[in-house]
This record gives C-alpha cells, structure tokens and sequence, in this order.
C-alpha cells in the first residue's frame, strides 16, 4: 500500500481521532482554560507518537503562559530540504453560544462539515501534516525530506511564548522552509496559494470621566458624558468611505504595482457568494481599490467591541464613569505595527477633551505584515502539491488576515513560509458554527503528503 492509498483507507480513523482532539476546549485567551490547553498540547505529542515522529517534547512557557510542542524526524538524508511545520493547538471562545446548531466543543458532522471550534482554526489543518507524516512513515517507512514540527498554545491570544523561543533556538528549528496551514483557498474547488498576509495592530481604550454613575438629569449637560466622548473619537478614526483618518497611516503602506493588480484581478472569487456567507446588504470599502484588493493588500481599522453604560433592561438615566472599548489596525507590507500604535494613540489623544482621561492598553500586541515571494521552489512544489491533491491548478491571492509567526519566522531564522490552506471563506472562523469542509480535510492530508514527496525531489 502506497501513503496516498493509506490516507484514503483511514479517513473514518483520522476524523474520529480529530473529533477526538477537537472536544478539549483549548480556549488560550482565557486562563480559565490554562488545563484545557495544556491536555491539547498533550494530545498532540500522543499523535505525534503514533505518526512516528521522534524527539517528542513538550515545552513549558517561561512565562506561565501554554506550552509548545516540537516534533522531529531527520533521517531523509543530509542532501534533502528540511520542512518545519507549523501549527496551533488553541482556539478562540466560543461565544455567543446560543448561536450555535451544536455545541461548540461536541464535534458533529453535517453536510460533510465538521462543525466545532477549532475545526478549521487549527487543529483541523494541523492534524492534516501529522497524518501526511503518518501515512509516509507507515507505508514507505521513510519520509522524502526532512521534518521538524513547531506547535503553539498562544496563537490565538498573541501570546509570547513562541516568540522568547524562536530567537534562542535557531539551531533545534534550522530548516530551508516553513510550512503552515492556518489560511484559506478560494473555494473546494479552486485551491489557491496565499502569498501575502496583512499585519495586525490591537489596542485598547478606556474614558474615564466622573468617578461615579450620576444621575444625566442632574449631572448632564453640566459633566461630559465618557460615552459621548467615545462616540466621538470612534468617530474621528475612521470615514464613512473607509478611509482611516489617523495621520501618517498610510506613509508606509506598499502600493501595488500594475502586474499585482492584473494578477489579482484575475482570481476567481466569487463575489456574490462570499457576500451571501455574510448576511449584509452590499460590499462597501475605499472605492479606487477592488474588493480583492480591500481585503488582502489594503489596511484598515475596526471597532470590536464597547463596553460602557447601562445596557441591562428598560431605560437608566445615567453617565457612566469609565466606559471601554476595542479596537485594531490590518497593516500591509511596509506599515510597522509600533509606528502605527504611536500614531493611533497620539490622534486618539488628539480627540479627546481634557474632561476624560484616556488609558491604553498594557499588553496590546501586533503582527508584521508579510509576502512570500512565489516563485522559490518550495512553493513550485505546493503549487504540484495542490494540482494532486485537489485535481486543478491553484492560483495564488493575498488574505487579510494574520499569523504572527510568519515574518517572525523570516526575522530569527531566516526562513520563509508556504502558506499551504485548507480553510473555506465559509468555515466560520471566530464565529459561531466553525466548521472544516470534510473533502479539504482529506484532500488536505494527500496534498501534504505530495508536497513533502515533490519538495524532497526538488
Ligand atoms: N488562522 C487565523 C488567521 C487567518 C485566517 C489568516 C484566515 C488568513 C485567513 C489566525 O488563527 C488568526 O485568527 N489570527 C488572528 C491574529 C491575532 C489574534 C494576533 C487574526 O487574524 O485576527
Ligand atoms: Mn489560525
Ligand atoms: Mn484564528
């Protein structure tokens, strides 16, 4: 039996084993769930076993934070490429839960959908190289190159843990390429290459005015009102044509050159459909860019969340004291998420009146913005690897979201990385009901297998 007819025999084993993986709540943004990652993290190295990877070890966060997993296996030969491989264990909260058709860490499978957190978000598209590795070592008792396996607890809460250990342990990750399945293709039948990944930039506000709740017929008109003032600010940070109106913003953000433009434009994608997924009215953005553009090559800025006031039931007269509120940047190539963060903060200050004080947040972090040049050969590989898996070309676009560990990879080791997804737009990622379209499950794991095949013969 060959690796490709093994994967094929096992998918019930392999989805069973996933389902398995998926029923630990792996939440890393809440250090209620500090066990939960851990046994995720433990999960792991147990798979990792099973697949034969060697030197299995699972590292402890200096800073009380979630743990890593590395696994390796080097025997391939001294003239084959290393891979590393890349993934996280954790997941975002589930919330709201009401909104879910099932229950979030209680795996079920609809419509050939698995549906549960972390189903596409990352443990689905994680668990697709260890049993690419598997199916290799089982059947050909050898791998075509080599593989090293680097696996976080902290993606999702942009934690520091991989971040310490990537700069002091250059040599255990040395490797000619990095290999990541936490993006998307454009359809089930359409798989593409992501190239390019905008940045991050997160913050967060606090107004404080009064230091109490007063009574807004006594007090107001007389003490401005946080709340009002907010409103104000959030206001001044963005139009209505989406322009982010934070001066400087834009000074370093690449333009795209014509060749870019044309290639973009290009892409199959499918409008209307990816407007349906969300629900809303009509698409909207800068009008001299495309949507492709909008989402993958231009930066942006959104408001997620306010807390402040009395939301509970009926009406409450009241200026409330402190009022909160969250808020991110999207950077492209060459915005840097610490300049953006001064210029942020310095027009929020701008805009505030000295009735409130302005506090920011303490651990806000950020995510370098990255493009991955598309014609070194590990990407000619996925690019054969994908035509195998999938039955058709893929083409190559830009996603707007973002994985810290992908410019920090070119920084301390020098590497760059295959952005190798198996997401669809519909996966509901962060959402309620995420899911992983089943097919892209097991396609994922033959396309590993033939990438790690055609890297080795490269
Ligand atoms: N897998 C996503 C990033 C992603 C999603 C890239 C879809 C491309 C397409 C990742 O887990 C994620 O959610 N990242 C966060 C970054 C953060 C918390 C620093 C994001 O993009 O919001
Ligand atoms: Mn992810
Ligand atoms: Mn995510």
């Amino acid at each position: 039996m060959n690796s490709i007819d093994y994967a094929r025999e096992n998918k019930q084993k392999h989805l069973d084993e996933l389902i398995d993986w998926l029923r630990i709540p792996s939440i890393s943004t809440d250090m209620a769930y500090k066990p939960e990652v851990q046994k995720a993290a433990d999960w792991l190295v147990d798979s990792m076993k099973t697949a034969g990877l060697e030197n299995i070890q699972l590292i402890e966060s200096p800073f009380d934070l979630h743990p890593l997993v590395y696994a390796d296996w080097l025997h391939a030969g001294e003239d084959k490429p290393t891979v590393l491989i890349y993934g996280h264990f954790d997941v975002q909260p589930p919330d709201p839960l009401e909104l879910w058709d099932s229950p979030p860490f209680e795996p079920e499978v609809r419509d050939n959908n698995l549906y549960a957190r972390g189903s596409s978000d990352d443990k689905g598209q994680t668990f697709i190289h260890v049993k690419a590795v598997e199916a290799l070592l089982r059947t050909e008792g050898k791998l075509p190159v080599n593989v090293k396996f680097i696996c976080e607890g902290e993606e999702e809460s942009g934690g520091r843990t991989l971040s310490d250990f990537l700069p002091k342990n250059k040599e255990l990750l040395k490797a000619d390429v990095a290999l990541v399945s936490d993006t998307g293709i454009l359809s089930a039948d359409q798989p593409s290459i992501t190239y390019g990944l905008r940045g991050i930039y997160y913050d967060y506000i606090d107004v404080t005015g009064p230091s109490i709740d007063l009574h807004s017929g006594m007090f107001g008109g007389g003490i401005d009102n946080p709340l009002n003032v907010l409103g104000h600010i959030i206001a001044g940070l963005k139009d209505l044509d989406g322009n982010v109106l934070i001066p400087g913003f834009y000074d370093d953000v690449r333009e795209l050159s014509a060749e870019e433009r044309a290639l973009l434009a290009q892409l199959p994608f499918d409008e209307a459909g990816w407007l349906a997924h969300t629900g809303a009215s009509r698409v909207w953005g800068e009008s001299d860019y495309t949507l492709v553009e909008r989402l993958g090559a231009r930066p942006t800025l959104d408001v997620h969340g306010i807390i402040g006031g009395y939301t509970g039931e009926g009406g409450k007269t009241v200026l409330p004291s402190t009022v909160h509120c969250k808020v991110s940047m999207r950077l492209v190539p060459d915005q840097d998420p610490e300049k953006i963060k001064k210029q942020f903060r310095d027009h929020v200050l701008s805009m505030a009146p000295d009735t409130v004080t302005i506090k920011f947040g303490d651990d806000t972090h950020g995510s370098i913005p990255s493009i991955t040049d598309y014609s070194i050969p590990p990407m000619k590989a996925a690019k054969k690897a994908y035509t195998a898996g999938f039955g058709k070309e893929p083409v190559f676009m830009r996603e707007g979201g973002s994985i810290p560990v992908v410019a920090e990879f070119q920084e301390h080791l020098g590497l760059e990385t295959v952005l190798m997804g198996f997401g669809l737009p519909t996966d509901a990622l962060h959402s309620p009901n995420e899911n992983f379209h089943l097919p892209n499950f097991y396609r994922g794991i033959e396309t590993s297998i033939h990438f790690l095949t055609e890297y080795g013969k490269a």
